[in-house]
């Protein structure tokens, strides 16, 4: 399976602190936003990975990860021109994905919790056209949402309704088998001049073949498009990371202990970042102080 991270758009909605850097690079308590997006990708064992953003953000995101073989993985790079919506993702990587299935996560999204890994396995060995989540919100307009008939089961998704139908919204997590790029190419751009994901989960729906899996409330899920949701979601990874000791989406420390780098890789990383309390979080872990 590969791996697509969506990091485009303006940011428009976290205007100033946009104006000059891409919203996925701003830090959600200590790393980079996109460092959480990137992990539910490294979690499910995902080392092929495609990220897209805009001509003028990609470099920043190059100077950040390289090609990826520092952390044991092949990360490369594509320009999504305008924001034309998240399902052109599938038709921008349309010769990245070739004839693989593909999870595509949102640069905004950062989810937390117990058996997440378990979660995102589980949604791998099974997928059988594709799968989502729904997770329950308070403000379920501002997502796609869930509809459910008597029996529990998803008969559509609906984007930002005005008068949802359930709380269950759909995060930015989605796992497909290759069709999602006939089914890309083959919607029509909605009301706000977007491919929508929902317009590829409903054509889904209505091959039977959608999946939903809903998350407990034992999960955490934040999509950090404001600046109260980039707060909430900072305060959320230092009060954890504070009280445990252990970080939250330590992209270092996931690629060491899924074996795609070695305790000297590990510590190389280390020193690199060394000055941080991140850079000797990674080198304790390795049980080498500086
Ligand atoms: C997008 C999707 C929406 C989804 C949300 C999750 O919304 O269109 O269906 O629930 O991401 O973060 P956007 O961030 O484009 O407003």
């Amino acid at each position: 399976m590969k791996g697509i991270v969506l990091a485009g758009g303006s940011g428009t909605r976290l205007y100033p602190a946009t104006k000059a850097i891409v919203k996925q690079l701003l830090p959600i308590y200590d790393k980079p936003m996109i460092y959480y997006p990137l992990s539910v990708l490294m979690l499910a064992d995902i080392r092929e990975i495609l990220i897209i953003s805009t001509a003028k953000d990609l470099p920043a995101f190059k100077r950040l990860f390289g090609d990826g073989k520092k952390l044991g993985m092949r990360i490369s790079y594509a320009q999504q021109n305008a924001p034309m919506g998240l399902a052109e993702a599938f038709i921008i990587g349309e010769s990245f994905i070739g004839a693989d299935s593909v999870c595509l996560v949102l640069g905004d999204n950062l989810f937390y919790g117990q058996n997440f890994t378990e979660i995102l396995k589980k949604a791998i060995l099974k997928l059988d056209g594709a799968t989502v989540f729904g997770y329950p919100v308070k403000n379920p307009q501002d997502f796609g949402v869930c509809v459910f008939d008597n029996n529990g089961n998803v008969t559509s998704i609906e984007e930002k309704p005005k008068n949802p139908k359930s709380n269950y919204a759909v995060p930015g997590l989605y796992f497909y088998d290759n069709d999602v790029v006939e089914i890309a190419k083959q919607i029509e751009p909605s009301a706000r001049g977007e491919l929508e994901i929902t317009e590829v989960n409903n054509e889904y729906i209505k091959r039977k073949k959608l999946h939903v899996q809903i998350l407990g409330r034992g999960m955490a899920w934040f999509d950090t498009g404001s600046p109260s949701a980039l707060q909430s979601a900072g305060a959320f990874v230092e009060m954890i990371q504070c009280r445990q000791g252990n970080y939250i989406s330590c992209i270092e420390e996931i690629a060491w202990r899924r074996g795609f780098i070695t305790d000297k890789q590990l510590r190389m990383l280390g020193t690199e970042l060394k000055n941080s309390e991140y850079g000797q979080y990674i080198l304790n872990l390795t049980g080498e102080k500086t």
